[in-house]
C-alpha cells in the first residue's frame, strides 16, 4: 500500500546558513496516528508545514505517492488558531464552507457538515457562532471543518494548547473514536501518549527518537535529551 505520508531527508530554513529542519525523515501509513513531539521551538510547525508543500523543503516528499501540492484535497489541516478556521455567522457554515469552496451544493455541504460537527461531538451547537462557544469546543469546531471534506489524513498543530484537563480529555476521546489517519504535533506528552500509535521525537530540527508511544514517553533521560520535561 502506499504511504500517506514518505518523507526523506527532509531539510528547510528560513534564512540561509541556519537550518531549521535537519535531514528528516518520516513515513506514515494509513490507520496511523503519528505523533511529532518535540519542545517549543523544535521545528514541529516547521515539519508540518514543510509535509504540507506551503514550506519547500530539500529532500525527497510524497504524500499518497504525489508532490505535495497535488495532494492537498486529501489532508485536512487543523491549525494551532482555530479563529483562523471559524469565521461564519454560525459553526455550521464554518464547516460547509470548504466543501461549497469545492463547488458542492448548499444543501449537501450542510449536510456533511453537519455529519462533521455530530462526529466532534458539536451537533447541539451547530446554529452557533464559534465565538459563543468555549475554546475546546472551538478547537472542535475548527476540527470538524477539517474533516468535512472527509479527508484521508488529519493534519494537527497543537490541538490541545491552552485548553484545560477536561478539554483536553474530551478532544483526545473525539479524534480516537475518527477512522482517519492522524500526523499530530504537540508537547503535550499526557494526550499523545492517549492518542499516538507511534511517535517521532524531534530536536533543533532533527528527529531524536522514533518509536512506540509509551516506551519513548516513559524514558525520562530521552524526554530531558528533548526539553520535554
Ligand atoms: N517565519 C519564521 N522565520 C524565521 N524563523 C522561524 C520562523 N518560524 C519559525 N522559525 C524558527 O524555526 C524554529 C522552529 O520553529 P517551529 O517550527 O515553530 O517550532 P515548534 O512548532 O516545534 O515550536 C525555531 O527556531 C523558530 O524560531
Ligand atoms: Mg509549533
Amino acid at each position: 500500500m502506499t504511504p500517506v505520508i514518505e518523507a526523506e531527508d527532509l531539510r528547510f530554513c528560513f534564512e540561509p546558513g541556519r537550518e531549521v529542519l535537519r535531514k528528516v525523515s518520516l513515513r506514515v501509513l494509513a490507520g496511523e496516528r503519528v505523533a511529532i513531539a518535540g519542545a517549543n521551538g523544535a521545528g514541529k510547525s516547521t515539519l508540518l508545514w514543510c509535509l504540507l508543500g506551503l514550506h519547500r523543503a530539500e529532500g525527497r516528499l510524497r504524500l499518497f505517492g504525489l508532490p505535495p501540492r497535488q495532494a492537498r484535497s486529501r489532508v485536512g489541516v487543523v491549525f494551532q488558531n482555530p479563529e483562523d478556521q471559524l469565521f461564519m455567522p454560525t459553526i455550521l457554515e464554518d464547516a460547509a464552507l470548504p466543501l461549497i469552496n469545492r463547488g458542492i451544493g448548499q444543501e449537501q455541504a450542510r449536510e456533511r457538515a453537519r455529519q462533521a460537527l455530530a462526529a466532534v461531538g458539536l451537533e447541539s451547537e451547530a446554529e452557533r457562532p464559534a465565538r459563543r462557544l468555549s475554546l475546546g469546543q472551538r478547537k472542535r469546531a475548527a476540527i470538524a471543518a477539517a474533516l468535512a471534506c472527509d479527508p484521508e489524513l488529519l493534519v494537527l498543530d497543537e490541538p490541545t494548547a491552552e485548553l484545560d484537563g477536561r478539554a483536553v480529555r474530551l478532544l483526545a476521546a473525539v479524534l480516537e473514536r475518527l477512522p482517519v489517519t492522524m500526523l499530530i504535533a504537540s508537547h503535550d506528552l499526557a494526550f499523545l501518549r492517549r492518542l499516538a500509535t507511534r511517535a517521532l521525537i524531534l530536536r533543533d530540527g532533527s528527529v531524536l527518537a522514533e518509536g512506540d508511544p509509551e516506551r519513548l514517553f516513559s524514558n525520562e533521560a530521552l524526554l530531558e535529551e528533548a526539553g520535554l520535561i
